[in-house]
């Protein structure tokens, strides 16, 4: 695993995998221990041109804790600004012996674009790239679930919202069906869900009481407005009234039901606040969990710990 760019194509082995190896990093994560030297001597670079809080921020925390040497390129100011391209920043960078790229970019592709162009001892992680992925999202919800649920195939997971824009959904989708989840439903109304979404391997439903029936998980998600053209965007209210997720609707889920969100949550848009931080809300331990996650991504692709 030289690159992590999607988790499409990836064996339920390598899910499985990549958990596991979180799971040995748990302790140094949470800081019940400290630092461990497997990155020691790496250079790990955050190539952020999209803006972020959790992942750019548990990706630094992550290269930290394996002890490896950590850049954050700030690209409003960087020489991006004065008209470089992506390849010469990237080799440019490269040119001061970086090991690993961490990207995220507005453009399905860009991590893809760049893993082709780097030197064979550079490995990529894709942190978010347009519509298109978001693998080490899907990775930490995966665990959070497993966390709480164990056995995959007795889940029914709905993933509520906008589907069409997230990249979240997309790779959540991929990593449910390869372990093997029991359904995996999108709950949306037409307007935000791609054409022929069924061919992912999910039910669709356009009413959220019918969608959250008898549900183990609920994936809620924002509207993506940066990827919305004006004339697409839903006005707000008319959006919480058909598909927020409220006390009242929760209640036709199952009683242990997850109730989760990548963040950043929009608070009375697609979620209410006393769902949010509701006792079966795990939204923070997802965050939480962001930094296990990507250590052992980090340490399985620069060949730190045994694939
Ligand atoms: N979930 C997520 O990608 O959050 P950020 O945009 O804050 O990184």
């Amino acid at each position: 695993l030289r690159h992590f760019l999607t988790v499409e194509g990836l064996g339920r082995d390598w899910l499985e995998r990549i958990m596991d190896t979180a799971e040995s990093f748990e302790s140094v994560a949470v800081q019940k221990v400290k630092k461990v030297p497997l990155l020691r001597g790496k250079t790990v670079v955050n190539l952020f041109f999209e803006t972020s809080t959790r992942t750019r921020t548990t990706f630094e925390l992550a290269a930290k804790r394996l002890s490896a040497d950590v850049l954050n390129i700030n690209v409003a100011v960087s020489a991006t600004a004065k008209g470089e391209s992506l390849l010469d920043t990237i080799r440019n960078l490269e040119a001061m012996g970086v090991d690993m790229f961490v990207v995220r970019h507005a453009e399905s592709g860009a991590a893809h674009f760049i893993a082709r162009h780097v030197a064979p001892h550079v490995s990529v992680i894709n942190a978010g790239d347009g519509r298109h992925a978001h693998p080490t999202q899907a990775m930490l919800d995966m665990f959070t679930i497993r966390r709480h649920k164990r056995d995959f195939s007795r889940l029914t997971v709905a993933i509520v919202g906008d589907i069409l824009h997230s990249r979240v959904a997309r790779s959540q989708i991929h990593a449910l069906n390869t372990l093997g989840a029991r359904e995996v439903r999108v709950v949306a109304p037409r307007t935000l869900l791609p054409v022929a979404v069924e061919r992912l391997g999910v039910r669709v439903c356009h009413d959220l009481d019918a969608g959250l029936e008898d549900a183990d998980v609920v994936i809620m998600l924002r509207l993506q407005k940066e990827r919305m053209q004006g004339a697409l965007l839903p006005s707000e209210r008319e959006f919480f009234r058909c598909f927020g997720l409220t006390a009242a609707r929760l209640r036709r889920a199952r009683p242990d039901c997850l109730v989760m969100h990548p963040g950043p949550i929009n608070r009375g848009v697609e979620i209410a606040s006393e769902v949010a931080d509701c006792s079966r809300s795990v939204i923070l331990e997802q965050v939480g969990h962001g930094i296990a996650i990507r250590m052992a991504v980090m340490a399985l692709t620069l060949g730190a710990v045994q694939g």
